[in-house]
């Protein structure tokens, strides 16, 4: 983040405006980004900017971006029903794609009802806008994505923030705030951490207290649990969590998302949620692509099945390179490397041997836990994810960075390479933890 505020200020005395003075810190702190160009669809191996690479940072988890009923199924509604719907769902917007789709999804994830939004971060801004209440308050898990961060502060409730998948420290927040209006909002699958919420327990403690419960499947829809059915099925709690927010940009390879609810929830977030209100409807190729990789998902759940194994491969060739192995089962695998540059070399120089794995820095992950962020998909193969683990443990060998397994840290080290202990990471014991803002 940046070091401190500042007044905007027009451009200074020889041309340097405010803006990139902060550019220069951003670079200097190591948290300065720019854009890779891919040229070509999404797939296991792209071009990237000229180089062919071993992709493994696509959220297409299934392969079916590029897809060709998928590609077909774009195609065919654009044709059908233009480029574009004209207007928002509640105007002239809603054409009966829209409905088929929602009805689609809806049967998909055992919900009584589906309501498409246009894109996962507009949902969850719409979701937990609509259910927080000006007067009640919203409970966060403190790794939960942006979107619902930026819900949080939309909504213009109280907001806590709870301990990552800390029960405990839910219920005790809750219990102080007996008798108000409640929301509990989680992710499912975390999406830079690839662990998952304790969601069985998070529906029995929001339930003792009264309060509702939405979830974030964006990273478990279509990769895990039954089918590809996500998190909220995994865990058997498909009747009880009040509204689960899925995206079709990520395994379904499309664009948008939905809130799988009851009828009643879907009703009133039509009439409240403003970010589906004041928003254009889907573009008819994407609901039409979208359609179509539902359907794939449901005639090849084999699909879902390949990336789970997959994730296996990978995890288990990382842990043979000496990187510590995470917690968890998913597609995601986090490679913490601590400091900004730390990562960023790491990335650039796996990606010299032909592998692309996006650093990630603060604030879209806790200062001093920058990290690639790798992501498998259904359609690598196994020796190519087991080469690539190689690469990667090359890379964090060259980069500096600690791989924990291969060699055990001296006690009282830095749990994270570059930074004090605990910096970036919640504190261990759970004293009673204060209120505060998203
Ligand atoms: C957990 C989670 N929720 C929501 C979103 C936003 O989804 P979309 O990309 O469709 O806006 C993301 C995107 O990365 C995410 O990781």
């Amino acid at each position: 983040m940046l070091a401190r505020k500042r007044e905007a200020e027009p451009l200074a005395a020889g041309g340097v405006s405010d803006l990139e003075e902060r550019l220069r810190e951003l670079q200097a702190a190591g948290l300065h980004r720019r854009l890779r160009t891919v040229e070509g669809p999404q797939g296991p191996r792209i071009v990237l900017d000229g180089r062919p690479v071993l992709l493994l940072c696509s959220d297409d988890y299934l392969g079916l971006a590029a897809d060709g009923r998928v590609r077909d199924g774009a195609a065919r509604a654009a044709l059908r029903w233009g480029a574009g719907a004209g207007a928002s769902r509640l105007v002239s917007g809603t054409m009966a794609l829209h409905g088929e789709l929602e009805r689609r999804l809806a049967a998909f994830k055992g919900t009584e009802a589906a309501l498409l939004f246009g894109s996962g971060y507009l949902a969850n801004l719409g979701v937990v806008g609509a259910l927080a209440g000006r007067d009640g308050v919203v409970l966060s898990d403190e790794l939960n994505h942006a979107s619902i961060v930026d819900g949080c502060r939309l909504s213009r409730a109280e907001v806590v923030v709870f301990r990552h998948r800390d029960v405990e420290h839910l219920g005790w927040e809750l219990a102080r705030r007996r008798g108000r209006q409640a929301l509990v909002v989680t992710d499912s699958v975390f999406s830079m951490d690839g662990d998952v919420a304790p969601l069985a327990e998070l529906v029995e403690v929001a339930r003792r207290h009264g309060a509702r419960l939405a979830v974030d499947d964006a990273h478990g829809t279509g990769c895990v649990g039954p089918g590809g059915r996500g998190a909220v099925h995994a865990a058997g709690v498909q009747d009880e969590v009040d509204v689960v927010v899925g995206t079709l940009g990520k395994a379904l390879g499309a664009y948008g998302a939905f809130a799988a609810c009851s009828g009643v929830v879907a009703r009133y977030l039509m009439n409240t949620a403003r970010s589906l209100i004041f928003s254009t409807a889907l573009p008819p190729p994407v609901a039409g692509a979208a359609l179509a990789a539902l359907e794939l998902l449901v005639e090849e759940p084999e699909r879902v099945v390949r990336l789970q194994a997959n994730a296996r491969v990978l995890r288990d060739a990382l842990a043979h390179e000496g990187f510590a192995a995470p917690d968890s089962a998913t597609q995601i695998v986090p490679l913490v490397a601590g400091h900004p540059e730390r990562a960023s070399r790491m990335c650039e120089l796996a990606l010299e041997e032909g592998v692309f794995a996006q650093a990630i820095h603060p604030p879209i992950v806790p200062r001093g836990t920058s990290r690639l962020r790798l992501s498998v998909m259904a359609t690598h193969d196994a020796g190519e994810l087991r080469e690539a683990a190689r690469v990667l443990g090359r890379a964090a060998r060259r980069a500096g960075v600690p791989l924990p397994a291969a060699e055990p840290p001296a006690a009282g080290s830095a749990s994270v390479a570059g930074e004090p202990p605990g910096a970036g990471s919640p504190p261990a014991a759970p004293p009673p933890p204060a209120a505060r803002a998203a």
